[in-house]
């Protein structure tokens, strides 16, 4: 399967900073053909920037979340077809932080994934268990529940078109990265929960950086990172695209 390396920009990067780390980005994997995909998820002020920036490159442009409907009465959200006018062939749908911050539940997070698959975009599911409920030991239950609740009524034969991101809410932004042989367990648990998720690719998010990447992708359900800090450095996401390249 090919590999995935995604960067998630966050609410980080303004329209011309975002060009320059784009730029940066494509400067540093200009040595070779790709046989990752590379995907950058600026803020949406920022992807017309980006397209351009990485126009001619092997670079894909991802946005952060959006809206499920094609237009209507939405006040401040995008739609579908506004991030496809823009280039944009990759949507992040179910973040925890959206979850967190913006009150986005598993119904809602469904449209969005049955609004991607049906205009052509690759949704990257993500899931994760916060600390509290790891500790209580219903992690693989709270994981399983929100990708079934993601992808109900969608065909098995559509989940291949999908990414699924499992990304331990306790792992994200605090340097304490989960035990890969876990991550791929718990990847192992929500591929089997649903019938079709064979072919998706997987990608582990939390705290991912060029120490530790590696240990990640060695592992049989892993294809690749959601990235976030150590996507906001050109540098280090080189390395990291050239460890998700390493063996493939
Ligand atoms: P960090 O890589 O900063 O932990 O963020 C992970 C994440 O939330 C990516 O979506």
């Amino acid at each position: 399967m090919t590999r995935i390396v995604v960067g998630n920009w966050k609410m980080h990067e303004t329209s011309a900073q975002a060009s320059v780390l784009a730029r940066g980005i494509a400067a540093a994997l200009a040595d070779e053909p790709r046989s990752a995909t590379v995907v950058l998820a600026p803020p949406f002020t920022a992807l017309e920037a980006v397209r351009k920036s990485i126009h001619g490159t092997h670079l894909v442009l991802g946005a952060q979340t959006m809206h499920w409907a094609d237009e209507g009465a939405f006040t401040g959200e995008i739609s579908p077809p506004m991030l496809l006018e823009l280039g944009v062939r990759y949507v992040i749908l179910g973040h925890s932080e959206r979850r967190r911050y913006c009150g986005e539940v598993d119904a809602e997070i469904n449209r969005k994934v049955r609004a991607a698959l049906g205009h052509g975009l690759v949704p990257i599911v993500a899931v994760g268990e916060s600390e509290q409920e790891r500790d209580a030991g219903i992690t693989d239950e709270r994981v399983t529940a929100q990708i079934r609740a993601a992808f109900e009524g969608v065909a098995a034969t559509d989940l291949r078109n999908a990414v699924v991101a499992y990304e331990p809410v306790w792992a994200i932004g605090t340097g304490r990265n989960c035990d890969p042989q876990e991550a791929d367990r718990v990847m192992g648990t929500i591929r089997a929960s649903i019938p079709g998720l064979e072919s998706t690719p997987f990608l582990y998010g939390g705290s991912v950086s060029p120490a530790n990447f590696a240990s990640y992708l060695a592992r049989a359900n892993c294809q690749g990172g959601l990235v976030g800090g150590a996507s906001l450095d050109s540098a280090s996401f080189a390395q990291l695209v050239h460890l998700a390249e390493r063996g493939t």
